[in-house]
């Protein structure tokens, strides 16, 4: 039986080498876009006159019902030995409803049938992982919820710095996880752009609509230039790229949690739930599902980087490397969505240890404290840091901090201290004194946190 061209050959193909050129197994995942867009481009060939009313509604019926048995019994795919998606699509097609079926692909290539596909699929997916992008929001608004008014240290060059909420910490992961979403908005609107009419690279000769094409695949708007749409692949470059970006944030997640339920810092317990034990140390509680997400991420990357480099050589128009895009966008699509879920498991289950996280908070990562208590009292704010810094050194090298200090010991340090330091030596009063709207001051964390409840609000309508 012949293939989508035998016609041009006199012999058969190599077996093993068209094999090799398969992809079924991959494009598979595209059968209903696959689908969905033939049907509209046959609705598109009936009204330039190219197909008969009877014709058309019998292509139709064929494609819906090939849709429906693919919806019923997915097996039917796996038992299939074609070329690729298309195909496999046009062959039942035709197994159904005899001849009629091979006028389906008049005027048309699969050059612009697979980017019909490919775009209408991440239109659809995108979605579903910015959905489970929210719900990792929701998480962190559940964390910060529970932490309430307790306090930790926030960390620079990872060296204690100043006292936060913890409250703030997560709703700092929500800000960078909103930008991520934003990233792949971006991906989705790059992505839906309507490409057919382009035909093979010249674009086609019968009176095609494209503007009907266009709204009724609900895409925005037409591509510009056959040539161009042929060769495009940059929306699966953006998607990609907004996939490694997530990636690498949840990474980054991965680490915090992983350091942050360590016995060093021990911050916050882990559940069990998703936690490992080792097969030879009995007392370990270990983090495989975060450091999995870590390890991911490296891969999520690679993907990105690999795409960029089958793109970079690529001649003007369609060629068969572009045919590897979509392994790679389905593995970063599963990656993601595999380490979305995890984080969200993991963080929602996260059970704050308060009293370690505020000790951890009292130390000498008050000296910013101290140093704007001098310049409250009228101390220039670099003669303030260098007092603050001497108190620091010396409690340092003695093993102590703040509190062991008594009011002479602070006035000898410097006579401005007076009775109001103690009160305002702590990681409340530090915290409580951030004004702007982006601060850790507890009603700037309140406002923030309303509004996240209200991103997510949003987003889930
Ligand atoms: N499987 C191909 C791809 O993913 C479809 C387009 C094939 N076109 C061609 N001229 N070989 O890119």
């Amino acid at each position: 039986m012949g293939n989508l061209w035998s016609g041009r050959f006199d012999v058969a193909p190599d077996a093993e080498v068209f094999d090799f050129g398969k992809s079924l197994d991959v494009d598979r995942r595209l059968v209903d876009d696959d689908i969905t867009g033939s049907c509209a481009w046959v609705q598109a060939l009936a009204s330039a006159g190219v197909l008969t009313p009877d014709d058309t509604e019998a292509i139709v019926s064929g494609l819906e019902e090939v849709r429906a048995a693919v919806r019923a019994d997915p097996t039917l795919l796996d038992r299939a030995d074609d070329e690729d998606v298309h195909a496999f699509v046009e062959r039942e097609l035709v197994a159904r409803i005899g001849d009629t079926g091979k006028r389906l692909h008049t005027g048309r290539s699969r050059n612009e049938q697979v980017s019909v596909d490919f775009r209408l699929y991440l239109r659809r997916r995108i979605p579903v992982l910015q959905q489970a992008l929210v719900s990792l929001v929701e998480a962190m608004v559940t964390q910060a919820e529970l932490a309430g008014q307790a306090t930790m240290p926030s960390y620079t060059h990872l060296r204690r710095a100043q006292p936060v909420l913890v409250a703030h910490v997560w709703l700092s992961y929500a800000a960078a996880l909103r930008r991520d979403w934003d990233r792949l908005e971006t991906a989705r609107h790059e992505a839906d752009v309507m490409p057919l009419g382009s035909g093979a690279i010249a674009g086609t000769s019968y009176a095609i609509d494209t503007e009907f094409l266009a709204r009724t695949l609900g895409f925005s708007r037409v591509t510009l230039n056959s040539i161009d749409t042929s060769g495009d692949r940059d929306f699966v470059a953006s998607f990609l790229y907004a996939c490694a970006m997530c990636m690498t944030r949840l990474s980054r997640l991965a680490e915090d949690v992983i350091l942050f339920t360590s016995e060093e810092f021990g911050f916050f317990e882990l559940a069990d739930a998703v936690a490992t034990g080792s097969s030879l140390m009995p007392q370990k509680k270990n983090p495989d599902p975060m450091e999995l997400v870590r390890g991911k991420a490296g891969r999520a990357i690679g993907v990105l980087s690999g795409w960029l480099a089958t793109m970079k050589g690529l001649p003007l128009g369609y060629n068969k490397d572009l045919q590897e895009d979509k392994a790679l966008a389905f593995s970063a699509e599963d990656d993601l969505a595999g380490c979305l879920m995890t984080c969200s498991a993991v963080v929602r289950t996260l059970t704050p240890r308060t009293a370690v996280m505020r000790a951890a908070a009292s130390g000498l990562l008050l000296a910013t404290e101290v140093a704007d208590y001098l310049v409250g009292r009228g101390l220039p704010f670099r003669a303030a840091h260098e007092v603050s810094g001497k108190i620091a050194r010396d409690l340092y090298e003695n093993g102590r901090d703040f509190s062991a200090l008594t009011l002479e010991d602070w006035q000898r340090y410097h006579t401005l201290f007076d009775e109001g330091v103690f009160a305002a030596i702590t990681p409340e009063a530090a915290v409580g004194a951030r004004l702007t709207p982006q601060s850790t001051g507890p009603s700037q964390v309140a406002a923030a946190l309303a509004l996240t409840r209200e991103w997510i609000e949003e987003m889930r309508n």
